[in-house]
């Protein structure tokens, strides 16, 4: 039986953004070609060029096109010195973000190798780390949500307000269950402020309600500055986190941290069932642009969620698999402690996929 085809947009954005994402579609095609997924690719122009061009972030109607023609797009990262107040970011990510609905934000912190952690325990087999950050990501903090308030006679207050909406938040919390019984996670943690913001009640009561629906997956209720101190000392007694979108960007990072850094880690924006969003956690970085010390994992591990979201898993498993083979062969950029370049660390994958013997489920 031929599978259905996949069908993905990239958008490879700014910075190191066009030197991962290259590194990702040529993993991306191998691995459907071995499988044999009709793979059908187009590349987007957009980002913080086509902005300064044509001042807009990309023509209207896209998100339409994109939703229609589509399985899922794969972003490098936005961000660029030329564009100072990120303006082509909300222009197309935040546009694509909202206009998608990809209200789920998942970001797995898995551990590959207990060498690329900072913490001894992990390095000394005492403690395993196995992460899902799941935030939301349609509101909490939000840009557009921004004004100066009058408080002298010569003073504005500058307001970020935080928006939680009952519907969105138990959308979300039901993901999060969801989710963590499909992929059989023993337990739920909700990450919040209740203490310091008000608003932050409605998610606790909205998580009770949820959790009684998962009899089987334990559950808990935790202060996120309580959660980032014990991520550090005992991460093994963490499993799913559910947040907002501000503690769900600071937290993965932490979570980043601890299994190997942002050059291996991934992250899916989601809505089940419609065309979703997949991006590594990391920026443009411009220091690294053009030096050849880009790590292309955490883009190639995107690339895995991506086959493991619309339905390849066997693929997905091929990607995982060649990723856990470069690391153990200490072929990695230096900011895992190697001397290869991103092309090297990418060819080494790529020749992995193509050569090893397929595994198909079941086998
Ligand atoms: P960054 O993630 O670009 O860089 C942070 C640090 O991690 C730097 O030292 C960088 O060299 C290193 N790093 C990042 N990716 C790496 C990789 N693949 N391999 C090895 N090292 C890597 O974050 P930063 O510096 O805060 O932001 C730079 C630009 O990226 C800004 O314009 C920011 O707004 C944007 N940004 C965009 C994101 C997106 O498009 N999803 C996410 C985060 C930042
Ligand atoms: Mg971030």
């Amino acid at each position: 039986m031929t599978p259905l085809p996949l069908r993905v947009a990239t958008l490879a954005g700014d910075g190191i953004g066009p030197e991962v994402t290259h590194a990702a579609v040529a993993v991306l095609r191998t691995v459907c070609d071995r499988y044999d997924v009709p793979l059908e690719l187009e590349a987007l122009p957009y980002g913080a060029t086509w902005y300064l061009a044509t001042g807009e972030g990309f023509p209207s109607g896209e998100p339409k096109r994109l939703a229609r023609s589509f399985d899922a797009i794969l972003a490098g990262a936005l961000g660029d010195p030329r564009v100072r107040d990120h303006a082509h970011v909300r222009l197309i990510r935040h546009a694509l973000l909202t206009e998608l609905d990809l209200y789920a934000n998942l970001r797995p912190a898995e551990q590959l190798l207990p060498a690329l952690s900072p913490l001894a325990r992990v390095q000394a087999g005492q403690a395993r780390v196995q992460l899902m950050v799941i935030s939301e990501n349609l509101e909490g903090f939000h840009p557009d949500r921004d004004r100066r308030v009058r408080v002298t006679d010569d003073e504005d207050a500058h307001v970020t307000e935080e928006w939680h909406t009952p519907h969105l938040v138990a959308r979300l919390l039901r993901f999060a269950f969801a989710w963590a019984q499909s992929r059989g996670r023993r337990r739920v943690t909700l990450v919040d402020k209740t203490n310091l913001v008000p608003a932050h009640r409605l998610w606790r009561h909205a998580f009770q309600t949820v959790a009684s629906d998962y009899p089987d997956i334990a559950h808990d209720v935790r202060l996120v500055d309580t959660v980032a101190h014990d991520l550090v000392r005992a991460p093994e007694r963490l499993d799913v986190l559910v947040t907002t979108n501000l503690f769900g960007e600071i937290l993965s990072d932490l979570t980043a941290g601890l299994v190997g850094g942002l050059g291996i880690a991934p992250s899916a924006n989601l809505h089940p069932g419609r065309c979703s969003l997949f991006e590594p956690v990391h920026g443009s970085a411009p220091d690294l642009v053009g030096t050849g010390r880009a790590n292309p994992l955490a883009a190639i591990r995107t690339v895995s969620l991506l086959l493991d979201t619309c339905g390849h898993r066997e693929a997905a498993a091929m990607v995982d698999a060649a990723v856990m083979a470069s690391l153990q062969a200490h072929v990695t950029t230096p900011d895992l402690g190697g001397r290869a370049t991103t092309g090297a660390v990418t060819e080494y994958v790529v020749r992995h996929v193509r050569t090893r013997p397929l595994v198909r489920d079941g086998e």
